[in-house]
């Protein structure tokens, strides 16, 4: 396995210097576009790993995982779909136009709406004890008691995020949640902050390709209802409106991040995690893609 993960990262190494880090929320332009890893986590929690796989970065939107498992566990999957729907928008990952246009509520939880709508499914005193939650969710899935987040990036975002932000209001004005629209907002961007490295992305894959099952201990992490819901989200959705390429070309239900990571989970047979910050023009990690095409041709890991 290791020879392939070694291969698959000279092959993706071929395409440094294409595509853009994400600069939208300024403190996300520091980071390194030289920057790529990969990794492989199997089902006995074996990891395989090539390049820059002990660098951290903010999980980003591979966070709408974290909080959808979180939503599902807390309110069931009635109340979480009550907010969100479950169709691909093919729509950019931020874009509001169906807000208004049709149903009033996001279309899936794998967009910034829908992963806004979602936080206040997850209940709590105050912030602090709703994004605990949350947290102790990340560490768990990403077999980490002692995960951080990155200050300056939710700093950053909070003060820059005025697209979520107009999300989130039209969404409380349509009836879709009610509440304080600025503590959901830290919530939201508090957990796209979460900083991890690739090794641990693709354990959070190999949870899921284990029916929820930790690959190390055993035990159940995530019911069964909430892998299935997920993994179906990640295929359908999980690369927004790259989604439909990406299953022609890699087929594994797989979340990405503008941080530079990508997150899939081979079902029944190992979590792929890479990363890579320059990003093509839909926000998906552009030598990460070439990476998953490699390791899904070599490996048959393509779920079609
Ligand atoms: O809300 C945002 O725009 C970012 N915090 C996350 C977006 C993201 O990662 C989209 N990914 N491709």
């Amino acid at each position: 396995m290791q020879q392939h993960v070694l291969q698959a990262y000279d092959h993706a190494k071929e395409w440094l210097g294409q595509g853009k880090v994400a600069s939208y929320i300024p403190q996300l332009a520091c980071a390194n576009s030289n920057n790529l890893a990969i990794a492989i986590t199997n089902l006995n929690g074996e990891v395989y790993a090539a390049g820059d796989s002990e660098v951290k970065f903010t999980i980003q939107s591979i966070s709408k995982v974290i909080l959808l498992a979180t939503a599902l566990n807390e309110a069931g999957f009635d109340k979480v779909f009550e907010k969100v729907g479950m169709e691909p928008t093919g729509d950019p990952f931020n874009s509001i136009l169906r807000l208004e246009s049709m149903m009033k509520k996001p279309l899936n939880p794998m967009i910034n709406a829908g992963a806004i709508a979602i936080t206040t499914c997850i209940t709590g005193q105050n912030k602090k004890e709703r994004f605990e939650k949350i947290f102790s969710t990340a560490k768990l899935l990403f077999d980490d008691e002692n995960l951080t987040y990155d200050k300056y990036v939710f700093q950053s975002e909070k003060q820059t995020g005025n697209k979520n932000r107009s999300l989130a209001y039209m969404m409380k004005s349509n009836g879709v949640f009610d509440g304080d629209v600025e503590e959901h907002l830290d919530i939201y961007f508090k957990t796209c902050s979460i900083l991890a490295n690739c090794k641990q992305i693709s354990f959070l894959g190999a949870v899921l390709a284990n029916g929820g099952i930790c690959p190390k201990t055993k035990r159940q992490l995530l019911a069964p209802f909430i892998v299935k819901v997920i993994c179906s989200l990640m295929t359908t959705c999980g690369m927004y409106d790259a989604s439909g390429e990406y299953a022609i070309r890699v087929g594994i239900p797989s979340k990405s991040g503008v941080g530079g990571g990508i997150m899939a989970a081979a079902i029944g047979k190992m979590g792929i995690g890479t990363f890579s910050p320059a990003l093509d023009n839909k926000g998906n990690s552009f030598c990460g893609i070439k990476a998953m095409e490699y390791l899904s041709s070599k490996l048959g890991l393509s779920i079609f």
